[in-house]
């Protein structure tokens, strides 16, 4: 434990104060943006896509993690590149040939980041993990804010830090779906390294307040 990110999903905030919402988590403990791209296909639901990333990487001061849930994201990873991510997470579900899609990644220079579904084998990664820079393990079914935390989800937290431990992997875990103070210490005491929370924080009266909250956990 210690050390570890928030990264307040922008899924979550008012998109018709965007700028506001994202002053506010400049100015809070937060340490990442996460931006969530849903296609509609491989997930039940459409976020939105490159002009709104361009325009959050305009005001955004922090790192933009950048979660695509999206089919054949190989072929959208440059732009995405492009557009100011600093780091880019594709679908192990989504990916045909997951070796050529990270080398990809890692070609335009952004970090590399792998997302399971909480029904795939957390196993399925052992072969990536001294080759990727993060696993995104998601609390929920991707493609909506504010579901409820799968709580097998610690286990498998567990079970992917013994993994990276046994293979020297420097690899971070970030924990995405359902993610508030009541699952939070657990998550960081079973190897996570990495917060994403959407509806927690922005349907927290004080959003700056319910961030340190989330980064202040020791
Ligand atoms: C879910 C997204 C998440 C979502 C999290 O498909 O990938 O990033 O925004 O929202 P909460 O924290 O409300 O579950
Ligand atoms: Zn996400």
């Amino acid at each position: 434990m210690g050390n570890h990110l928030i990264a307040p999903s922008i899924l979550s905030a008012d998109f018709s104060n965007l700028k506001t919402d994202i002053e506010m988590i400049n100015s809070s403990q937060a340490d990442w943006f996460h931006v969530d791209i849903m296609d509609g296909v491989f997930v039940p639901n459409i976020s939105f896509g490159m002009p709104v990333l361009k325009a959050i990487s305009k005001y955004a001061k922090k790192e933009l993690d950048v979660h695509l849930m999206i089919i054949n994201p190989e072929k959208y990873i440059e732009k995405f590149a492009e557009l100011g991510s600093d780091n880019i997470t594709i679908h192990y579900e989504t990916c045909n040939n997951l070796d050529d899609t990270i080398k990809i990644i890692k070609h335009t220079g952004v970090k590399v980041g792998v997302a399971i579904n909480p029904d795939t084998d957390v196993k399925v990664l052992a072969k990536y993990i001294n080759k990727i820079d993060m696993v995104c393990l998601m609390g929920v079914f991707p493609g909506f804010s504010g579901q409820k935390f799968i709580e097998k989800t610690f286990q498998r937290c567990s079970e992917l830090r013994q993994m990276i431990i046994s293979n020297n992997s420097k690899c971070q875990i970030e924990i995405d779906g359902g993610v508030s103070d009541t699952n939070a210490r657990k998550l960081l005491e079973c190897g996570a390294n990495i917060l994403v929370a959407g509806s927690f924080v922005f349907k927290s009266e004080n959003p700056q307040k319910t961030i340190s909250t989330l980064k202040n956990i020791i």
